[in-house]
């Protein structure tokens, strides 16, 4: 065994938080481990899988004298981060020492590193160029219960590389998955290869929770109210503890929020909430302690990501958001769901972590016999087409009889080939072309990466705008509007600022841009124009990483500005990348080119809101979505020339019959396509 002079043994880093389940068991799990090369561990959130088992996987590895890293994988970059700095404060060493990180554009580890957290994005890259993986001995896979489609991929793709280690007399990979009380059997057959004991549960402190149902089934609007009222007879009760209330997003939130201001006394409560869009410090208020009763209104978020101690009551509505695709239309839908049965216990147990608690259900108990046992993964509901660029860039050709440890459906692995072969991704034998390979290197959305391919021809003269707008569109949105309609209404002007071009929401990008990197990267002037700071420096990290791609490759920007912007090449670029997304007005509305279904309806957001269309008039939008009530909107939209579209359009539609034998071909020239379409 190696000897840490120093720095603590694994040992040492465990005996010191022997508090936290997973390391006061570590002599149980440390025999599990040892008889089982892939292992399922579930356990309550906060047992200790994420920070404890990194330091008993190393000391396997050295015990079994294999050869590679421990890898863990982390479904968040701001969870990746944060818990290779725990773990190594845990183990007295420093991050990128033994203990190191790699998120997208970071790579913060070494040739000393014995254990990499990484996202789970960063470990199927690393499989796409290391089919081996020969860097790693072991991997562990947490929070496995999100089920995002990085999870499920990465999965079936470590299995591809035992087999291939196996096929070598390598020695296989050793497969660690973690999760949340939930799904036990469905991973353990997985990784188990028959193994039926390869996974145990580590009890949390658990106390009984009382569950209480409504009689009748209640409204959508309904909810809110209902949750105040709730809160009210608790209060009245003379129950103590605080109340975690689970909502499906963020309005319902704030309408829960302002019916329990307006129908309960407020005085010895606060009123706290919880949900993806706020900022990390003030997510962190939930944990500051307080001198009043907390109330946290909460999205699926406080589910399993979060532990909040103190919790007595949950006011469960039973609902849950998730975006839905639809292959057909090729939209996502953002769809409001009965959550499963798995998630509603995983609700209830939030209560009875510190003393015996209650759940007040918004639902009937009827209920419970139409729910699903499991929610549905992602890979069941979500655009393929990074999915299968990915699976492709591996030499994947049979993608159907891949093993997924649940399969997506036939139609969505259509529609992601069909959008992958349009966007000169694949070639007409399902093959990964040089576009394809160039937008894998690119680690971006492969509509942007596209743009950015197409842009990189020299003579579209347009590079640098295409980089920043790729890195605001790979983001989220990054104006920021307050839910106060009076507030809104300020705001709206302050960002009318922005809005000099009437043509195109691109350019508005491009002017936020402008003023961010004149105002020297300032987060007061984002705050002072209502802009998303975060959002902002995502987008900077995003560019420049672009940049460095496309250097490697030889590829320089001009980043100089530019007297006037070059409207007419940067819409030309767009529309090759979102060819997907062009819609045309037709008599009865805005349609999608090639899906004429559904009337899609300009986001007012949009400059284009409040332009008057002619029919037969075309646009592209890079955010078309359904709403929960059937809606289609189109957003980040921009006013298209025929001339920029004439030779794309027929294409796109001519498409299935020709597909795009010369255009396409694996060729050392990239640019061929591109070139031939002006
Ligand atoms: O992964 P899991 O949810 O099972 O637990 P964990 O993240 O490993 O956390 C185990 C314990 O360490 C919890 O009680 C956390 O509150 C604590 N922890 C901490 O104090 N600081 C961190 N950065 C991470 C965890
Ligand atoms: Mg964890």
């Amino acid at each position: 065994m190696e000897t840490y002079s120093r720095k603590r043994t694994p040992e040492m880093a465990l005996a010191l938080v022997d508090y936290i389940p997973v390391a006061n068991l570590r002599g149980e799990i440390r025999q599990e481990l040892r008889e089982h090369p892939n292992f399922v561990l579930i356990g309550e959130t906060g047992s200790g899988k994420t920070t404890c088992l990194g330091p008993l996987l190393i000391e396997l590895r050295d015990e079994l004298k294999l050869k590679g890293k421990v890898g863990i994988t982390q479904p968040r970059r701001i969870a990746t981060t944060s818990v290779s700095d725990r773990v190594s404060d845990m183990m007295d060493s420093d991050v990128g020492g033994r203990i190191g990180y790699h998120v997208r554009y970071d790579d913060n580890t070494s040739s000393e590193t014995d254990l990499t957290f990484m996202t789970d994005g960063i470990l199927l890259k690393k499989i796409q160029y290391d089919p081996l993986l020969e860097e790693f001995a072991i991997i562990m896979i947490d929070e496995a219960h999100e089920r995002s489609l990085n999870i499920d991929l990465c999965l079936g793709l470590l299995k591809l590389v035992n087999e291939s280690r196996a096929r070598l007399g390598i020695n296989p990979i050793r497969i660690i998955v973690s999760s949340a009380t939930i799904d036990r059997n469905l991973f353990a057959d997985y990784i188990g290869y028959g193994d039926k004991t390869n996974s145990v549960e580590i009890q949390g402190q658990m106390f009984p929770v009382k569950v209480f149902y409504e009689k009748e089934e209640l409204q959508i609007s309904d909810y809110p109210m209902a949750a105040a009222k709730k809160i009210e007879q608790i209060l009245n009760s003379g129950s103590q503890g605080d109340i975690l209330i689970f909502m499906p997003g963020k309005k319902e939130i704030d309408q829960t929020t302002e019916s329990i201001l307006n129908e309960v006394d407020c005085s010895d409560i606060e009123i706290l909430q919880l949900h993806s869009e706020l900022s990390p410090e003030e997510q962190n208020k939930i944990f500051l302690p307080s001198q009043k009763r907390k109330i946290i209104v909460s999205t699926n978020i406080a589910e399993t990501s979060v532990t909040i101690d103190g919790i007595i009551h949950v006011i469960d509505s039973g609902l849950v958001k998730q975006i839905q695709f639809d292959p057909r239309t090729g939209i996502d839908q953002l769809v409001l769901v009965e959550h499963a049965i798995s998630g509603i216990s995983q609700r209830m147990g939030r209560a009875g972590r510190t003393a015996p608690g209650f759940c007040h259900r918004l639902f009937t108990e009827k209920s419970l016999s139409r729910r699903q046992e499991f929610q549905t993964p992602e890979i069941q509901r979500s655009n393929l087409s990074q999915v299968i660029l990915a699976m492709k860039k591996v030499g994947i050709e049979d993608i159907e009889s891949f093993d997924f440890i649940q399969q997506p459906d036939r139609e969505s692995i259509d529609h992601a080939i069909d959008l992958l072969t349009k966007l000169g991704a694949l070639d007409e034998h399902g093959d990964i072309t040089e576009i394809g390979e160039f937008m894998v290197e690119l680690s971006i959305e492969p509509k942007l990466a596209r743009m950015i391919i197409e842009a990189s021809d020299p003579s579209s003269n347009c590079l640098n705008e295409i980089c920043i707008l790729a890195s605001f569109l790979d983001g989220k949105n990054v104006f920021v509007r307050p839910s106060d309609p009076f507030l809104a209404n300020i705001v709206d002007n302050i960002h009318a600022r922005f809005k000099t071009n009437k043509e195109s929401d691109f350019l508005t990008y491009l002017n936020v841009w402008q003023g961010y990197v004149q105002s020297g990267y300032s987060e007061s002037w984002a705050q002072a124009n209502y802009l998303n700071e975060k959002v902002l420096e995502e987008a900077v990290r995003v560019r420049e990483e672009l940049l460095n791609v496309l250097s490697l490759k030889g590829i320089s920007i001009d980043s100089r500005a530019r007297p006037k912007m070059n409207v007419d090449a940067i819409g030309r670029v767009l529309a090759v990348g979102m060819i997907d997304s062009i819609l045309r007005n037709t008599k009865s509305g805005f349609k999608k080119i090639d899906n004429t279904k559904s009337e899609i309806f300009i986001h007012p957001s949009s400059v284009l809101g409040r332009v008057n269309f002619r029919e037969g008039d075309y646009i592209l939008s890079a955010d078309i979505f359904m709403d929960a009530y059937g809606k289609t909107h189109a957003s980040s939209c921009m006013y298209l020339k025929q001339e920029w579209i004439r030779d794309l359009i027929p294409q796109s539609n001519r498409y299935s019959e020709k597909s795009h034998k010369h255009a396409h071909k694996k060729s050392r020239n990239i640019y061929r396509n591109s070139r031939k379409r002006r």
